[in-house]
């Protein structure tokens, strides 16, 4: 997505914060689309957002104003990554414009993050460009650690940063390699002695 805008923020109207639900096709997927599709480097395709809001639209927060149009979105999934953790993702985050500086995409984040613990979520993860402070700030503040930087990571050529939460103590350490990959006998060893400290004695296979 872009980089920080330079606009005047309209003072906060009262705002309802409200999960998109389990309810296909809303009314709301439109405005979404417009929303996220303004700000973003690569053009999403219909498909995707279905892919993620017909799957995991209680992981879906919107912010409303006083006429129920839209001023901000969250968009995430939560699943088994690679047959290992719980692994959130958050895919889409956006404010509109005038309302931006005013804690909302904070707000949607808080909201998603404390859906996905009460998920069971043991990670979140998210891609964010280099440049994007205000979007590096608001994870950094919630926790995230910048964990890999992802050359020409998006369509326009530019960098990204992921950043991610580890919600569990230990989940770092455990199996999360592909079933294919035989890690060198050294990585192999570090590997068991990590996850050995942290399953208090346990071996892994
Ligand atoms: C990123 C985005 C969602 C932030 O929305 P927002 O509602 O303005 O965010 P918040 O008000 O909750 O917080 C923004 C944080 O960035 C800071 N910030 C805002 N604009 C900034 C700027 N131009 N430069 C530096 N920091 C900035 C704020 O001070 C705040 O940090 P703080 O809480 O430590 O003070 C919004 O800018 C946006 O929609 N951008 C386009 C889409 C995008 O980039 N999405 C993220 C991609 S993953």
């Amino acid at each position: 997505m872009s980089g920080p805008s330079t606009h005047v923020a309209t003072p906060a109207p009262k705002l309802r914060y409200v999960p998109y639900g389990t309810v296909k096709e809303s009314p709301y997927l439109p405005a979404i689309r417009h929303l996220i599709s303004k700000d973003l480097s690569e053009p999403y395709s219909i498909y995707v957002y279905r892919y993620f809001l017909y799957q995991w639209g209680e992981l879906c927060f919107m912010a409303l104003d006083e006429q129920d149009d839209l001023v901000g979105v969250i968009v995430c999934k939560l699943e088994p990554h690679r047959g290992g953790p719980m692994r959130g993702y958050i895919a889409m985050l956006a404010t509109r414009a005038e309302f931006r500086g005013q804690g909302i995409a904070t707000k949607l984040v808080r909201m998603a993050v404390t859906r996905m613990i009460e998920m069971d979520a043991d990670e979140i993860i998210l891609e964010t460009e280099t440049s994007n402070t205000p979007s590096l700030r608001i994870y950094e503040n919630l926790g995230f650690l910048r964990t890999k930087r992802l050359h020409r990571y998006y369509l326009n050529g530019n960098p990204a940063f992921r950043l991610a939460l580890y919600l569990k103590p230990g989940v770092p350490g455990t199996q999360t390699l592909p079933p294919e990959y035989e890690p060198a006998p050294y990585d192999r060893e570090g590997l068991e002695t990590r996850a050995a400290a942290q399953l208090g004695g346990m071996r892994i296979a």
